[in-house]
C-alpha cells in the first residue's frame, strides 16, 4: 500500500481535473500541495481553506516544481492543452515531459499521468492528443513508477454554451444510434486517489477512464427528462463540420473509434464504486451547469482549427 503520510503534488488544482484530485484526495486522507500561478486567486484561496499547501509557480519554473516535489509520495500530472489557447502543443509536451523528469529525478514514489481517451497506438492527426501520445511515450521510458490514465469525453463538455441546448437542441459528435463514453469530472479524482491508494496494483498500467457509455437517442431522453421538456439531438450538421475543421477530425476520431471510448465500465467500477452515469451526473453535480445552458447563448470558444 501506499504512503499517506506524504503529501501528493498536484498540478492544475484550480482547474476541473486537478480540482476532482484534490477534493477526492483530501476526503480519502492525503494531504495536498498544489503549484498555482496566482496563491491570491479566488480558487488558490478555496484551496488553501480547504487544506491545500499552496506553492506559488508556473509550469516552466523547474526549481520550484522540483522543491515542491521533494518528500512528496506522488504527483498527479496533468496539462493545458492548445484548444485553450494558452499553451501550443510543443509547450504540452515540454512541461508534461519535464514533470515527469522532475518527479523521477526527486525519488517521487508515484506518477500520476492524465493523457486522453482518444491516445492509443496511432497518431491521431490531432496535435493535443498526439502531444499527449509522446508524454506518455517519454514517461514508459522512465524508471519511476507511474500509471496514466486516458480520461473519456467529460460530461462537462455537453452544457457549455454553443451546442445548442439554449435552443432546445443538442448537436454532438456521435450520431443518434452511435455511442461513447463519457466521464464525469468529479470522477477522475476518485479514480486517481483510488490509484494512489494502490502503486503495486496500478504501476506501470495504462488504461482508460469513463463512467457512461451513451447514444446520441440516449442523450436526447436523458436531457429532455432532466430538462422538462423536448430537447432534440442530433450530429452536427455537415455544414458546421464542413466549416469547422476541429469539430470535424474530433467526429472522425469518433466514426474511427479513437473518440468512442474502449474504457471497461465493469472493471472501472470495481476501482471507483461511486462513478456516475449520465443520468446520476445530470441529477446531481452537473445539474446546475445544465440549467445554466438551457438558459445561456454563445459559442464555445477553441481556436485549434
Ligand atoms: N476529456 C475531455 O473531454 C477533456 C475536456 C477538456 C480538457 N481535456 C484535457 O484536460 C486537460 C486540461 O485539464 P483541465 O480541463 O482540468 O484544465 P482546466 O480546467 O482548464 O484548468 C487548467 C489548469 O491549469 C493551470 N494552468 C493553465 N495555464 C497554465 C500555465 N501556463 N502555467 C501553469 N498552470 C497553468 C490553471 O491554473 P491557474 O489557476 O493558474 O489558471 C488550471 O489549474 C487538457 O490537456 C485537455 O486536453 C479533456
Amino acid at each position: 500500500m501506499s504512503d499517506i503520510k506524504k503529501p501528493i503534488l498536484v498540478f492544475g488544482a484550480t482547474g476541473q481535473q486537478g480540482g476532482s484530485v484534490t477534493t477526492a484526495l483530501l476526503k480519502t486522507g492525503w494531504s495536498v500541495r498544489a503549484i498555482v500561478r496566482d496563491t491570491g486567486s479566488a480558487k488558490s484561496v478555496a484551496l488553501r481553506d480547504a487544506g491545500v499547501e499552496l506553492v506559488q509557480g508556473t509550469l516552466a519554473d523547474t526549481t520550484t516544481i522540483q522543491r515542491a516535489m521533494e518528500s512528496t509520495h506522488g504527483v498527479f500530472s496533468v496539462q493545458p492543452s492548445s484548444p485553450g489557447g494558452e499553451l501550443s502543443d510543443e509547450d504540452e509536451v515540454r512541461y508534461g515531459i519535464s514533470i515527469a523528469d522532475l518527479a523521477n529525478d526527486t525519488g517521487v514514489e508515484h506518477l500520476i499521468y492524465s493523457s486522453g481517451g482518444a491516445v492509443g497506438d496511432k497518431p491521431t492527426g490531432m496535435g493535443h492528443f498526439d502531444s499527449k501520445a509522446q508524454i506518455e511515450a517519454h514517461i514508459r521510458t522512465l524508471p519511476i513508477a507511474s500509471t496514466i490514465v486516458r480520461p473519456a469525453t467529460f460530461m462537462e463538455m455537453l452544457v457549455l454554451p454553443g451546442f445548442g441546448l439554449e435552443e432546445g437542441r443538442l448537436n454532438f459528435f456521435a450520431k443518434p444510434d452511435q455511442s461513447m463514453q463519457l466521464l464525469a469530472v468529479e470522477d477522475i479524482g476518485k479514480f486517481v486517489a483510488a490509484i494512489f491508494a494502490d502503486r503495486a496494483r496500478f504501476a506501470g498500467k495504462t488504461f482508460e477512464i469513463a463512467s457512461d457509455t451513451v447514444t446520441g437517442r440516449d442523450m436526447e431522453t436523458l436531457f429532455t427528462k432532466a430538462a422538462g421538456r423536448p430537447i432534440t439531438y442530433s450530429r452536427f450538421s455537415d455544414a458546421v463540420l464542413a466549416a469547422n475543421p476541429f469539430l470535424d477530425r474530433l467526429t472522425a476520431l469518433l466514426d474511427q473509434g479513437p473518440l468512442a471510448g474502449h474504457a471497461d465500465l465493469n472493471a472501472l467500477r470495481k476501482i471507483n464504486p461511486e462513478m456516475q452515469s449520465f443520468a446520476t451526473w445530470l441529477a446531481g453535480s452537473g445539474r446546475t451547469s445544465f440549467e445554466q445552458a438551457l438558459g445561456t447563448g454563445g459559442a464555445w470558444q477553441y481556436n485549434n482549427a
